[in-house]
């Protein structure tokens, strides 16, 4: 006897993308479609290119023609975490959104999460294989990068986690917001201007803008300690200078072409319940991006 023929619909296709401006060169639309082959999801993931004075109605659209949710990048993380009805801990602590997931009101309405902290630790702990539970980090910048990824890394328990920012202030602002946070994984949290950061981390983290604009690291050598791991959140050609400084150091440089894919297999986990296996996308991520025609600089966040 024949096998019966298979009456039901077409498998229903669900929309996602990346929304932000610029995001032209955003690698997310390829990493999600590595993602999905891997996983046998059945998503369409596009760049949202918003104009600078409409996320909102953008987004707004995007949900009307059935879209299921949407990565976020510059400029627009703290708008869409204030769009959201419900956030998660982490993006509540950061106050800022890289993942939106559009549930129905009847569900409680936007989701809104930050996994860019999640993901920079998993590339550190497990990529990198270097621990951060005992060791001495600093974060450098107090901007949307550097606030989506303190509470995770209070959450590793560093032996100290100090916090520099060119603006002081702004870096006060950010640690006094999570001091609570750090008070409760015991972890001693402070800010201070970059002059004053001290030397020997065991983890350096440059979460600021300073590499997109060409300009030099924004702390000295005696930051690291030797053999430390120095990480820019920036890759491509961006990160070259910082990575090129780590190395003359004697530190070892890490770009965030793996936070990036972290970052984007944790939002998928949000979206679709299923966590794709990462290292076979770096890998191949990392062969596109070192190839010799480079795409514009870009950031993991
Ligand atoms: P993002 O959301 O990508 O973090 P942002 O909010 O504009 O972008 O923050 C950029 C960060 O990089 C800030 O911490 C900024 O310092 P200020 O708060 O003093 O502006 C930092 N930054 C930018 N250019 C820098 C430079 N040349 N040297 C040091 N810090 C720099």
């Amino acid at each position: 006897m024949n096998a019966p023929v298979s009456t039901s619909p077409a498998a229903q296709v669900d929309h996602y993308a990346v929304a932000g401006n610029p995001v032209a060169h955003s690698r997310s639309p390829r990493i999600h479609a590595l993602f999905a082959a891997q996983t046998g999801q059945a998503i369409d993931y596009s760049r949202l290119l918003c104009p600078l004075a409409s996320f909102k109605p953008t987004l707004t659209e995007f949900v009307t023609q059935g879209a299921r949710g949407c990565n976020v990048t510059v400029p627009f993380k703290f708008e869409a975490f204030e769009m959201a009805t419900r956030h998660t801990p982490r993006a509540v602590l950061a106050q800022a959104a890289n993942t939106l997931r559009f549930d129905a009101q009847a569900e409680g309405g936007w989701l809104a999460d930050n996994t860019d902290g999640v993901g920079l630790v998993r590339d550190i702990t497990v990529n990198a294989g270097v621990p951060l539970q005992g060791r001495r980090v600093l974060l450098l910048g107090a901007g949307g990068a550097s606030a989506g990824v303190l509470g995770p890394l209070i959450e590793q328990r560093p032996l100290e986690l100090v916090l520099a920012n060119r603006t002081v202030d702004k870096a006060h602002a950010l640690v006094d917001r999570h001091q609570a946070w750090a008070a409760q994984h015991g972890v001693p949290l402070r800010a201070c201007a970059l002059a004053d950061v001290g030397e020997h981390f065991d983890v350096l983290i440059n979460g600021t803008a300073a590499s997109l604009g060409g300009g030099e690291v924004p702390v000295g050598a005696q930051a690291l300690k030797p053999g430390a791991l120095a990480l820019d959140m920036m890759y491509g050609p961006a990160a070259r200078p910082f990575l090129d400084w780590a190395t003359a150091q004697g530190a070892t440089g890490r770009d965030g072409l793996g936070m990036l894919v972290e970052q984007a297999a944790e939002s998928f986990l949000l979206w679709r319940g299923v966590r794709p296996d990462t290292a076979p996308v770096l890998a191949l991520l990392r062969a596109e991006v070192d190839a010799p025609v480079q795409a514009k600089p870009e950031a993991a966040t």
